[in-house]
C-alpha cells in the first residue's frame, strides 16, 4: 500500500528515523517519527538514497467488480448487441419479444419446446441479437442499482394507437441515463386507429427526432402481433449495434452478470448468466455474487448443452453453492481453492452489511417508540 510511516521507511532502508527526519526537513516537509508519509515523499527520500521503489499493486480479487479490464485492442473481436425492451405498459413489448423470439428461434428448437431463461439469441443474417426476456423498467433498473449495465440497445415499444405515455417517458429517461441507444418500435400499426405520425411527433420533444426528419433516431413501425416489420426492427438492431462497434476478448477468464437465479429441486441453485467478456466453460471455477462452485452444466437458451459460452452469449449454468441475485457479477477463477476464498469471503462481508443495515433499522426503531 501507499503509505509508510517515518519509522517504518527508516527500518526498510536501514537508516536512523532522526536521519529521515532531517533529510525530510532539508525537502520542505516537517515530520514526526509516527508520521505516516505520502507516496511522494518515500519516493523522495529513496531516490536521495538511491534506492528504486518498487510499486507492489495489491489487487483485491474479493472486490471483483471493481477491477477493471483491460485487453489489448488487438484482442477485441466483435459480440452480439444486448437488447433490452421497454415502454408502457400494454403497448406490445411481451407481444414483440414472442413475436422474434417465435420467428427466429422455434425453427431450431427440435420439440418446439420454449424454455425461458430470462434471454435468448436470434440470428440475423447470420449475426446473433441477445434478447433480455425481462422486459420493463424494473429489471433494467434493478441491474443498473447494482452497478451492473449489461444493455447494449434499447427497443422503446410505443403503441401507435395510443402515444407516448408515463412509463414511455421513464424508459427513455432509463435509457439516457444509461447512456444507452434508443431504438423506437412504434408498435400495433395494424390497428385502424394507429397514428405512427403523432408518435413521432410526441418524441421529438424528448430529443428523439426521426432520421426522415433530419434527426438520429431509428424509428420502425411494425406490427408486433402480425408480425409486420419486424425484420426490419432486427436489421436496424444490427445497424445500431455496427455503430456501437460492440466488442469483448473472449479469450480470458469468464465475466458477465447474472440475468436471473432459483433454485431448482432437482438441480439446486441454478442462474442465468450473460457472459460480457471472456468465454465461460463447464468446470470452470466460479464466483457468483456470494456465491461459488464449479460451472456444473451448462444450457443454453433452447435447453441444449453446450461446453462453452462467448461473449453476449446467454446460459443457464448448475453447480453454485446457493442462489445468487439478478444483476450479481459474476468472474472466473484459476482454481476452485480461490474461488471458493473469495466466494466465502463475499458470502461473509455481505452477512455484516445486512447485519449492520438491520441494526440501523431496529435502533430506528427503538428511538421512534421512545
Ligand atoms: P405489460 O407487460 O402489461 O406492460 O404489457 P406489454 O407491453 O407486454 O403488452 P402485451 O405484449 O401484453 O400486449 C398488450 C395487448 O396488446 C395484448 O392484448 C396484445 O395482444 C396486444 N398487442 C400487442 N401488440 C400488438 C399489435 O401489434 N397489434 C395489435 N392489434 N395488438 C397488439
Ligand atoms: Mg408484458
Amino acid at each position: 500500500e501507499g503509505s509508510l510511516t517515518v519509522a517504518e521507511l527508516a527500518k526498510k532502508l536501514g537508516k536512523e528515523p532522526s536521519e529521515i527526519i532531517k533529510k525530510l526537513f532539508m525537502l520542505g516537509i516537517m515530520a514526526t517519527i509516527n508520521q505516516d508519509l505520502d507516496k511522494d515523499a518515500i519516493e523522495l527520500i529513496c531516490s536521495d538514497y538511491g534506492v528504486e521503489v518498487e510499486e507492489k499493486v495489491v489487487i483485491d480479487e474479493t472486490d471483483f467488480e471493481s477491477l477493471e479490464i483491460v485487453d489489448d485492442p488487438a484482442d477485441l473481436v466483435e459480440r452480439p448487441p444486448v437488447v433490452t425492451i421497454m415502454g408502457h405498459v400494454d403497448h406490445g413489448k411481451t407481444t414483440l419479444l414472442d413475436s422474434i423470439r417465435n420467428s427466429k428461434v422455434t425453427e431450431q428448437e427440435a420439440g418446439g419446446i420454449t424454455q425461458h431463461i430470462g434471454a435468448y439469441q436470434v440470428v440475423v443474417n447470420n449475426k446473433k441479437i441477445t434478447f433480455l426476456d425481462t422486459p420493463g423498467h424494473e429489471a433494467f433498473t434493478t441491474m443498473r442499482a447494482r452497478g451492473a449495465q449489461v444493455t447494449d440497445i434499447v427497443i422503446l415499444v410505443v403503441a401507435a394507437d395510443d402515444g407516448v405515455m408515463p412509463q414511455t417517458v421513464e424508459a427513455i429517461n432509463h435509457a439516457k441515463a444509461a447512456n444507452v441507444p434508443i431504438v423506437v418500435a412504434v408498435n400495433k400499426i395494424d390497428k385502424p386507429t394507429a397514428n405512427p405520425d403523432r408518435v413521432m411527433q410526441e418524441l421529438v420533444e424528448y430529443n428523439l427526432v426521426p432520421e426522415e426528419w433530419g434527426g438520429d433516431t431509428i424509428y420502425c413501425k411494425l406490427s408486433a402481433l402480425t408480425g409486420e416489420g419486424i425484420d426490419n426492427l432486427l436489421e436496424m438492431i444490427l445497424l445500431v449495434s455496427e455503430m456501437e462497434e460492440l466488442k469483448a476478448n473472449p479469450n480470458r477468464r469468464a465475466t458477465g452478470t447474472v440475468i436471473e437465479a432459483k433454485l431448482d429441486k432437482g438441480r439446486g441453485p441454478v442462474a442465468t448468466l450473460l457472459v460480457q467478456s471472456g468465454t465461460l466453460r463447464v468446470g470452470d471455477p466460479i464466483v457468483v455474487g456470494s456465491t461459488y462452485g464449479r460451472v456444473r452444466a451448462m444450457t443454453n437458451d433452447i435447453g441444449r448443452r453446450v461446453k462453452e459460452a462467448g461473449p453476449s452469449m446467454p446460459v443457464e449454468i448448475t453447480g453454485l453453492n446457493d442462489v445468487p441475485q439478478a444483476g450479481d457479477r459474476f468472474m472466473v477463477f484459476e482454481d476452485e481453492k480461490k474461488a471458493r476464498q473469495i466466494g466465502e469471503a463475499r458470502a461473509q462481508k455481505q452477512l455484516l452489511e445486512q447485519r449492520s443495515v438491520k441494526t440501523r433499522v431496529s435502533l430506528d426503531d427503538l428511538f421512534e417508540k421512545i
